[in-house]
């Protein structure tokens, strides 16, 4: 119930339509719809609300594939939350992957991130290279895999998908990625304001073409890339400076001016990626979505939603945004456990309206 499982659902059910699919969430993000006709799990056979920490490894039995994209998803919820974060994307996958095992689960994918390569000089990382982890976020990825590698068997085939940082409309979409951004900003106020000084490298991948991975991974045979593969997710003609993005937004986007804060520490996280091992493995689950239709599907469903907020950056659009206000209203607990979990919930969190 994501930015990413939103659009994975329609993806696994068009790809498998007489597939069983149950899907599982702590719901945290469940309200942020933007602009969905009908919500998107009417698509899945079921939907768990449930807390990863405490998943009933019953669920598991007779289940084929897990898809495992359940996390406190970046970096600022990590730094602020660095306990928690270690208990669900790091302990807590483990355990389901332990559980999933056991239940005789035969496929296990897990989006892991390329953020693990950290800061990297010296051109584009390849998967062996040494990893850089400089967040809780992405120290909680590196940990992850390095359990996931212990377990994989022949009969337990592992895929860490390692995605470049997502953009693009989603029916809970987030503001809170850099594509992402620069377009609401255009949108909303004719303004793209980058807060770094530009130059950092981060590569970008779709989320349909994220889907279509996880739709390759739940297949993949020993044959191809053996019990446990780590491959980079992406591709090698998405390596862009940040500054490029913010340029390229506003030649699609007429009449929005870039600023770029030439005062800004140097971010510390810059990395180019190598995909030549994902284009080898999955040729025929390549991405397909280009950059130029990437910025325009954004603006289509921005401006379908009506979406006008130059303030997004404070708005339920950020992931923080939304887990901060649900602590300050005592809806979560220290360690973001739902502490009224029946009735006052519309009402604590209804009290403080978003700006
Ligand atoms: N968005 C990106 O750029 C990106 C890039 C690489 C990897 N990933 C990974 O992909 C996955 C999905 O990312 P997203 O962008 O959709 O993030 P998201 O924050 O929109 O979705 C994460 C989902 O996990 C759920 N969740 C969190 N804690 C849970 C718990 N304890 N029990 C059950 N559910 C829980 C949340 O409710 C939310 O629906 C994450 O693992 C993320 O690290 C994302």
């Amino acid at each position: 119930m994501g930015y990413i499982g939103s659009c994975v659902s329609g993806q696994l059910r068009r790809a498998f339509p007489d597939a069983v699919l149950t899907g599982y969430d702590i719901g945290y993000f469940a309200h942020c719809l933007t602009g969905a006709a009908v919500l998107p799990e009417t698509c899945l056979d079921q939907q768990y609300f449930g807390d990863m920490r405490e998943i009933n490894p019953g669920l598991l039995k007779g289940v084929d594939a897990v898809v495992h994209l359940a996390a406190i998803s970046n970096d600022p919820m990590g730094n602020s939350f660095e306990k928690v974060t270690k208990d669900i994307n790091d302990e807590s996958s483990a355990r389901l992957a332990r559980f999933a095992r056991a239940a005789g689960v035969r496929r296990f994918v897990f989006a892991s991130s390329c953020s693990m390569y950290g800061f990297a000089e010296g051109g584009p990382r390849k998967e062996d290279d040494a990893l850089n982890p400089l967040t809780a976020y992405a120290r909680s990825k590196v940990a992850t895999e390095n359990v996931l590698r212990e377990l994989a068997t022949e009969d337990f085939i592992v895929t860490s998908l390692r995605f470049a940082t997502a953009c693009g409309m989603s029916d809970r979409l987030r503001l809170d990625l850099v594509l992402n951004d620069f377009v609401a900003g255009a949108v909303a106020s004719q303004q793209i304001t980058i807060l770094s000084d530009g130059t950092p490298w981060r590569p970008l991948i779709h989320i349909e073409d994220m889907a279509r991975a996880i739709e390759w991974a739940i297949q993949r045979g020993l044959s191809s890339g053996g019990a446990f593969l780590a491959v980079n997710t992406g591709s090698n003609g998405w390596n862009y400076q940040v500054k490029d993005l913010a340029n390229a937004v506003a030649k699609s986007i007429p009449d929005v001016s870039v600023s770029i804060n030439k005062n800004a520490q140097p971010d510390k996280r810059s990395y180019q990626v190598d995909f030549s091992l994902f284009k080898k493995l999955a040729p025929h689950h390549q991405p397909q979505v280009d950059l130029t239709s990437a910025i325009q599907g954004l603006k289509k469903g921005l401006q379908e939603m009506g979406f006008a907020d130059g303030n997004f950056r404070n708005s339920q659009f950020m992931r923080l945004k939304v887990l901060t206000r649900f602590r300050e209203c005592g809806v979560l607990d220290e360690q973001l456990r739902w502490a009224q979990r029946q009735s006052t919930l519309s009402g604590a969190a209804g009290q403080k309206a978003w700006p």
